[in-house]
């Protein structure tokens, strides 16, 4: 294969695994995209990962959580990343009750995502969801385990909350953690907690942390593309870094172009297709 093949070679969910800072690898660059521009535009950047969240429920679909999107939604999503053809790794969030209820439905969702493109699964929550990433793993489907201010567990944490900011509950993070390790998870997404707790919990594993509001000591660290783009109508959290306000340049871009229509000023020459002779006279 040559020099550029390889570039674009695909990262393999055991590519990613052996992503381990401490192994001397640079940290993991993940970011969020949900149809075939984002994706196509994020994959250019560079990143090692695409994940089709179900922040998409958010972001892209105008509602208040992310208990509001079905599989078949995300798979359409999926879909359309997909067709950009990434060389960026694409992992397909399992949505909120695909995986709680039985094994057999659990692994014909995460088959789902697969058929739709997706190269890898991510499901939230720890003890409690071992059976469902055990049989997504016996389906020969990788997964990627979600601890921490887990957005599916918005009602039960009374809301968006930090989470492991005691002894005790930090302790049942780096517990769970360890626990999905042991199930067989390629990587562990850590959410919303003190630095601390983001470094006890990398330092407990030797699969890679993926952090978002979880400090600077994960194995690598993944945002939001409508968050870090002013592209979001909701307040982005502390933890965003806002790289670029698009928000305002597209009503900015848009408005020209409505004023433009308005005054007759578009088309202009340029802009239209030429006469036929045959029409000319
Ligand atoms: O859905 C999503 O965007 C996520 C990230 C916040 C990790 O799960």
């Amino acid at each position: 294969m040559s020099a550029a093949g390889e570039a674009r070679r695909s990262l393999s969910a055991p590519a990613i695994r052996a992503r381990k800072r401490r192994g001397g690898a640079s940290p993991l660059v993940m970011v969020t995209a949900y149809d075939e521009p984002s994706a196509r535009l994020v994959d250019e950047a560079g990143v090692d990962i695409i994940l089709v969240g179900d922040s998409v429920a958010n972001v892209v679909l105008g509602h208040s959580d992310t208990l509001h999107v079905s599989v078949e939604e995300i798979a359409h999503h999926v879909r359309a990343v997909a067709a950009a053809k990434p060389r960026a790794h694409i992992v397909g969030d399992l949505p909120w009750m695909s995986y709680h209820v039985d094994r057999a439905e659990t692994v014909r969702n995460a088959a789902t995502m697969v058929r739709a493109g997706a190269q890898s699964v991510k499901l939230e929550g720890g003890h409690n969801r071992i059976d469902a990433v055990r049989a997504i793993i016996d389906a020969e489907i990788p997964v990627m385990g979600h601890l921490g201010l887990t957005p599916q567990s918005v009602l039960a944490m009374g809301g968006f909350k930090v989470q492991g900011k005691t002894r005790a509950a930090a302790k049942m993070l780096v517990e769970d953690a360890v626990a999905l390790e042991a199930a067989g998870v390629f990587a562990i997404v850590i959410e919303g907690v003190p630095p601390e707790v983001g470094q006890w919990v990398t330092d407990a594993l030797e699969v890679p942390t993926i952090g978002i509001g979880a400090g600077p000591s994960t194995d690598g660290q993944v945002l939001v593309f409508h968050d870090m783009l002013g592209l979001s109508a909701r307040t982005p959290p502390k933890f965003v870094r806002v790289y670029a306000d698009m928000g305002p340049q597209i009503t900015e871009a848009i408005a020209r172009y409505a004023d433009d229509v308005r005054s007759g000023a578009f088309p202009g020459p340029a802009e239209v297709y030429e006469t036929p002779s045959e029409l000319r006279d």
